[in-house]
């Protein structure tokens, strides 16, 4: 395959990036650089001289995205180009509308003109189980029939964006252009690459895990646990955790199995969900440290338990995870923290 990948300076476009390169595959990834770095774009292009190149750009740009995808001839989208926080999203729902829907439509118009009209193959989309909101009773773990009410601004960005796929994807069938489509609706993502080259590191850094390594690392005084009460077992949110790695599976699986014509959702997620507490308590026994924690209030948007079926996934795209015990997960971020206490350089 011949990939664009958007986003792919950031977190999980960059393990994209790599996991594609070591199939075998030509990659460029695109990226504004708002979020992600240019650590991991210059280790795979020293990595990958021959099929991997880096263009500094915003998927704004119509201009730079089509000549990204024909000056290398690329058939498939991996597009992870996203701003995706959900307590920001709540704060600045105009920019998370303008960069992942205005945005993301331009890029969308650019690719169909893109390759003489014929425009790409295969889009795969990064979309999230934030899409699903708080499911109803008898809904969890979720199936993608799950009724899809998001409970932030965040996640309607990412459910609006199926819908403008869904439609462009019927005027290309009608069109006689038939395009692949996936969206894979990920769970919280975590870990890294366990070659220990590609890691996380976001500013500001929300997510759960790198939290929790950075207050055990002493690189910040302590940490907080946003509502406790909860109706779960132990009064905090519960989350399925996918490594992401295995995520990237699922994406390849998807591009390889996924037909020309065909308008695939699928969740991402292990099958089983940890709470907050419980991922706490894996930072301190693969760590073997301990720190402070504040309990604090619900935070604006979160869901309260969120965990997948992975049935769907299994059998049509004979996806399974190949690291479901959470301290391995949480080892593997660890290992990367180690190695780079202050994140990437650049
Ligand atoms: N991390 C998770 O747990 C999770 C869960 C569900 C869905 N997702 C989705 O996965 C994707 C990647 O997430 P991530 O955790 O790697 O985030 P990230 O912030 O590390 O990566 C996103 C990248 O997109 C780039 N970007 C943002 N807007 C852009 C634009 N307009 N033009 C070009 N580049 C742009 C950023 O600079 C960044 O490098 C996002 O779409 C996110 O919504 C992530």
């Amino acid at each position: 395959m011949r990939v664009l990948v958007t986003g792919g300076a950031g977190y999980i476009g960059s393990h994209a990036c790599q996991r594609l390169l070591r199939d075998g595959h030509t990659v460029v990834a695109l990226d504004s650089l708002y979020r992600g770095h240019r650590e991991p774009m210059d280790l795979l292009a020293a990595q990958f001289p021959e099929r991997f190149s880096f263009v500094h750009a915003d998927i704004g740009d119509a201009q730079a995205v089509r000549s990204a995808v024909d000056g290398a001839d690329l058939d498939t989208v991996m597009h992870f180009g996203a701003v995706a926080y959900v307590g920001e999203s709540v704060e600045d729902p105009i920019w998370y509308y303008r960069n992942n829907i205005g945005s993301a439509v331009t890029m969308l118009g650019a690719l169909d003109q893109a390759r003489d009209g014929r425009g790409v193959d295969r889009i795969i989309f990064s979309s999230s189980c934030a899409t699903y909101g708080d499911p109803p009773e008898g809904m969890i773990p979720v199936p993608e029939t799950c009724p899809q009410h998001p409970t932030s601004p965040y996640g309607r960005t990412k459910l609006h964006f199926e819908h403008i796929l869904l439609d462009y994807a019927e005027m290309r069938a009608r069109a006689g252009r038939p395009l692949a489509l996936t969206m894979l609706r990920y769970f919280n993502v975590a870990g890294c690459d366990r070659s220990g080259l590609l890691g996380e590191d976001h500013t500001p850094e929300t997510h759960l895990i790198p939290v929790a390594i950075q207050a055990a690392r002493g690189k910040r005084p302590g940490m907080s646990i946003f509502g406790t009460d909860y109706p779960t077992p132990d009064g905090t949110c519960v989350r399925d955790y996918v490594h992401v790695e295995d995520l990237i599976d699922a994406h390849v699986r998807a591009a390889e199995r996924v037909p020309p014509g065909a308008r695939e959702a699928f969740n991402v997620g292990i099958g089983e969900g940890y709470s907050v507490r419980q991922i706490l308590d894996s930072v301190r026994r693969v760590t073997g440290r301990d720190f402070e924690v504040t309990e604090s209030g619900r935070r604006a948007g979160d869901a309260i338990a969120l965990y997948n079926d992975p049935s769907k996934i299994r059998r049509e795209l004979g996806w399974s995870p190949e690291v479901t015990d959470i301290d391995e997960v949480v080892s593997t971020a660890w290992s990367w923290f180690e190695k780079h206490p202050d994140g990437y350089k650049s």
